[in-house]
This record gives structure tokens, sequence and C-alpha cells, in this order.
């Protein structure tokens, strides 16, 4: 191993050394609003209506018996990483910011919490420690979910019914988040049409949002049995249990809201070609709602970056991967599809309309 040559000022070294720490320590900030969320938190402070003390904080969680001195710990990281606002009194009471509650509760239209619960499953996380395992040659397009366990998790949620719920219930958590921005940011993509298909579309949290926002369009939801299976569709919302690997239904459009992402390039052109079959050459559509990540001369360095980049090693463990515009476009163009239409939204996916 070659010496450390270089000088540096003791200053940087210690900015060095706060990088790798923080960095170590990281994921302190997944498990502690894990945490919040299990012992319901955000819910209780929410429910007060008003900043609310440690002590009337700790008898209003639902679960009996907390220490408030360890509960003080809690909050007090929670506002370091400003998930709750800490009021300067002395003894301080607790309330949340108004720009991200609505995610932080439990029954909120756009709460992440079922979202939060199952992506920090322990079960999921072990998933992160078999990293290294699926980078390997051998492991093929292997998630490192799939080398530990051996399926993937689809797989998993089709023979665990409890893991499908908590995981069908995570998705239409924040798949309602993405709806709502893509009906308001891109919403000129659902002009002129009557029949849209909603591929994978789980529990249908988005066709609710496209269909309460456009009610003159018919949304079909197909999706696995496992998934759509009891479902009961309404108010111009119907639920169909197939394999999108087999066939796709003709629609005016075909919806792929966080599909392709879930798959290799090879599988994700499997179902770009069945989604093709399934639309007018000439009128017909593809809308998906999807990442899309920064090209690498890009100079971006906000939240929703490092949020898009994270996602994308998110998907390295569980299954899939997320891409830039123009592995966007070099798909979209290897399965036929032309005219592609990049739109930002107010959320982390971006609207992309491809037309054959
Ligand atoms: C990441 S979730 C996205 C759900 C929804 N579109 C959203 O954004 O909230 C992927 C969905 O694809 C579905 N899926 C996976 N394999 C499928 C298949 N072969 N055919 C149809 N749906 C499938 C899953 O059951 C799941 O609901």
């Amino acid at each position: 191993m070659p010496e450390l040559s270089r000088e540096i000022r003791p200053a940087e070294e210690l900015d060095g050394q706060a990088l790798i720490w923080n960095k170590i320590l990281s994921i302190t900030d997944s498990l502690v609003l894990k945490c919040a969320v299990k012992l319901r938190i955000f819910d209780a402070i929410h429910l007060h209506g008003r900043p609310i003390s440690l002590p009337t904080l700790c008898s209003s969680l639902p679960t009996p018996s907390l220490r408030p001195s360890t509960l003080l710990r809690l909050l007090r990281y929670l506002s370091h990483i400003r998930l709750i606002n800490i009021t300067d009194d002395r003894p301080p009471s607790f309330s949340l910011p108004p720009s991200s509650s609505a995610f932080l509760l439990s029954t909120s239209k756009q709460s992440l919490a079922s979202f939060i619960t199952i992506f920090l499953d322990e079960d999921f996380l072990g998933a992160f420690h078999a990293l290294d395992v699926c980078l390997r040659e051998g492991a093929g397009e292997a998630s490192a979910f799939e080398m530990v366990s051996g399926e993937t998790v689809f797989e998993r949620a089709a023979r665990d019914p409890l893991l499908s719920k908590k995981f069908n219930e995570g998705m239409a958590g924040s798949g309602r988040i993405t709806a709502a921005a893509m009906v308001e940011g891109a919403g000129r993509v659902f002009e002129g049409v009557r029949m849209l298909i909603d591929v994978g579309g789980g529990m249908g949290a988005a066709a609710r949002v496209v269909s309460g926002a456009f009610p003159g369009i018919r949304v079909l939801v197909y999706d696995l049995p496992h998934v759509v299976d009891g479902l009961v569709g309404s108010d111009g919302v119907e639920f169909v249990a197939a394999d999108m690997f087999v066939e796709v239904p003709q629609g005016d459009a075909v919806l792929l809201m966080r599909i392709l992402h879930d798959w290799s390039d090879g599988k994700a052109m499997d179902i770009l070609e069945k989604c093709r079959e399934a639309i007018d050459a000439e009128k017909g559509k593809l809308i998906i709602a999807d990442i899309v990540l920064a090209e690498e001369d890009d100079d971006e360095d906000d939240e929703l970056h490092h949020a898009r980049m994270a996602s994308d090693i998110m998907m390295m463990a569980y299954g899939g991967k997320e891409r830039t515009k123009s592995e966007w476009s070099s798909l979209l163009l290897g399965a036929g599809f032309t005219r592609c239409r990049f739109t930002p939204i107010n959320a982390l996916q971006h609207v992309i309309e491809a037309r054959i």
C-alpha cells in the first residue's frame, strides 16, 4: 500500500473525518424515522393540535411505559434531522414542520408511513448486507434481496400475504403522492384518453387519483392475482388479475408508474413490447412515471437528487434500477417508441410520454 503523501491542513482533515463519521452513522436517520413512525410519535403530536410537552406526549403514545428521558433523546435527534420542531421554551414542546408532516402521519392521504414500515423492514434491510454479492459477475441481474432469499420481492409477496399487504399499502401511500403530482404537473398526458391501462397498478391508488381528476377516463388496474384478487372496482376503476409479461389489454394509453425501475433492461424491454402491442400506433401513448437520474456531468446537488441516487442503490438491493434520461431514451427507442417527452413533476419521479 503506497504512503499517503499529500500534505493536508488540519481543517481539511477534520472535514474528511466528519464526512466519514456521518456516512457511517447515516443509517441512524432511517431507523430513527422508522422508530418514530412505529411509536406513532408524529400522529400523537399532530392529534394534540398545538405544541406538546414531553409528559403529555409520553402519555399520549399507544406504547405504555416509555422512558421520558430516552424519548427526549429521540425527539432531540428528530429535531436535529428536521423531522420535528422543538420550541425554545424551558421545558420545551414539540410540533411538526408544516412542509413534511403530511408525509409522516399514518392516516393522511400523502402518508409514507406504510412505505417507511415495509422498506425499512428487517427482512428488506437484510438485502443491503449483500450488495457486494450482487455485484459479482455470477450474480447476473439478481438483486441483493434475491441473492439473500433466493426469490424476488414479487415472488416473496405472492407467497406471503402479510408482506404482500404491507408492500401494497406502502406502494399505495407513496403512489398517491406521485399520481397527484403527475395529474397536477403533467395532466395534459391524460387529455383525450378514455381507456387507461394501469399496468402493475397495485391497489389502484394512482388509478383513483387519475379517475378522480378526469372522471371521463376508465382505468383498468392490471396486476398480479395476489394483489388485486378481492379488490372491488368503482367510480371508473376496475381491477384485472394478470401477468404483464404475458399480455397487456388494449387501451388508448398505458400507464407504467414505478414499474420499469423494478426490472433489468432486458425485462423492461419485454414489458415495453407488450405495451406497444396494446396501444394504437397512430393515437395511442405510453405514460411512464419513474425516476430520471441526472446525467453524470449534470451539476445537481439537492435533496431530491440525493434521494434519486439513493433510490438506485435501493433498487440494486431490492430489484431493478433507476435510469438517466439518455438511458430511458435508448430503452424506449430500442422498444420501438419515439417522440419521448420528459416532464419534471413535484415528486421524485418524472413523467415520460412516449409514442410509437
Ligand atoms: C413498485 S410497484 C408499483 C405499483 C404502482 N404502479 C405504484 O406506483 O404505486 C410494482 C407493481 O408491479 C406489480 N407486478 C410485478 N410483476 C408483475 C407482473 N408480472 N404482472 C403484473 N404486475 C406485476 C407488483 O405486484 C406491484 O404492484
